[in-house]
């Protein structure tokens, strides 16, 4: 008999998760019915959202119920199949659970070709956080050739492939990340044309030498000051596409909104919050472009793999409101 691990919700957490807040069930991994394919799991994406997902009240999607297995995206390989279109031996990536074995019908679970990118980078660049970036900078930010993109947790997942798509669109792409060492990449890797390190206490100042021309598109991440900031620099008809506030994520207290929100009055700025499945229809050509971008090296990704299974996952989806990752976020099996 095959055993299943999955980590179920126990309770929901205040402030950042605790390891309580989970427990690691073992239960015999059920055989595929008809028209299903069970999956062994191999890589569990960490994405900031889960602290949105296991949280109460209102959001894009339910809330992961108490006692349900938590809600991941994950890449494995299929190991038993009643799917026509599956066979065993395929990888795949899609909405999986943070467990060993999962069950799927083919909903929202992809093929994936690990002899193009290894296994983990479908759930990363070449899955949900490229879409992400994708759609958000193309259909809301539009840049222009010589305009001035700004984006937040610049060398995160989403942010490092919003910078190079602005770079490939003809636009200047100025990141803003947390220390030196992710600002060094950005720039020296990832080819933005500047980076702002927010922790070095002087962002107003540094934001303005590192985008002279003022700000045309600003890819919202993170929220907070940071978001104020770069309000007083947006220029006349800016666009901000609103993909994440990620500072407020683990808030205990209602936050305050920006101070700056005239700018958007008198700038006439668009500010739109997106979901990356608010572009579904459009899926197929993402994938393609970031397909094609990656294969001739014009899109450089980065993963982040943990280790620890998952007993570790508490601790390791936590390093993202705390920046301890540098790159896509994954833990492995
Ligand atoms: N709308 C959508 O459909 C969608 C889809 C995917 C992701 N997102 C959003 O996109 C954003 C980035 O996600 P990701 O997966 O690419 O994560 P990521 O950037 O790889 O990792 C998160 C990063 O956020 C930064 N951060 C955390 N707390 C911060 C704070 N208080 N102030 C400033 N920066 C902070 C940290 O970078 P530093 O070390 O640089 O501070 C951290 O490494 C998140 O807000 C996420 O919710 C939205």
């Amino acid at each position: 008999m095959t055993v299943n691990h999955a980590l179920k919700l126990r309770s929901r957490p205040d402030g950042m998760v605790k390891r309580d807040d989970f427990e690691i069930v073992e239960e015999p991994a059920r055989e595929p019915g008809d028209g299903e394919f069970r999956v062994k799991v191999e890589y569990v994406s960490l994405d900031p959202a889960m602290r949105g997902w296991i949280a109460p009240g209102k959001s894009y999607v339910p809330p992961v119920e108490l006692g349900a297995t938590m809600r991941a995206f994950a890449a494995g390989i299929v190991d038993s199949s009643n799917h026509p279109g599956f066979r065993p031996g395929e990888a795949v990536a899609g909405m999986l659970g943070v467990q060993r074995y999962a069950i799927s019908k083919g909903e929202r679970c992809f093929k994936v070709d690990p002899s193009r990118a290894p296994l983990e980078r479908w759930i990363g660049g070449l899955g949900m956080p490229g879409q992400t970036a994708y759609f958000g900078l193309l259909e809301i930010g539009r840049p222009q050739p010589g305009e001035t993109v700004v984006v937040s947790a610049a060398s995160g997942a989403v942010g490092s492939l919003v910078g190079q798509i602005a770079k490939i669109k003809g636009s200047r792409a100025v990141g803003i990340a947390g220390g030196p060492e992710k600002c060094r990449y950005v720039v020296e890797e990832l080819g933005f044309d500047a980076c702002v390190d927010y922790k070095a206490g002087n962002l107003a100042a540094d934001l303005r030498a590192a985008c002279p021309d003022g700000i045309d598109v600003y890819f919202e991440n993170v929220g907070g000051e940071i978001l104020d900031a770069v309000l007083a620099q947006m220029n006349l008809f800016g666009r901000i596409p609103v993909c994440g506030l990620i500072s407020a994520y683990n808030a205990t207290a209602p936050v305050a909104g920006p101070t700056n929100f005239r700018s958007i009055l008198v700038n006439r700025l668009t500010v739109r919050g997106f979901i990356v499945f608010d572009f579904q229809e459009k899926i197929a050509d993402a994938n393609e472009q970031l397909g094609a971008w990656h294969a001739e090296g014009r899109l450089k990704m980065r993963e982040d793999v943990r280790e620890g299974g998952l007993e570790a996952f508490p601790d390791v989806l936590n390093l993202l409101y705390t920046g301890g990752n540098f790159g896509k976020l994954v833990l492995k099996l």
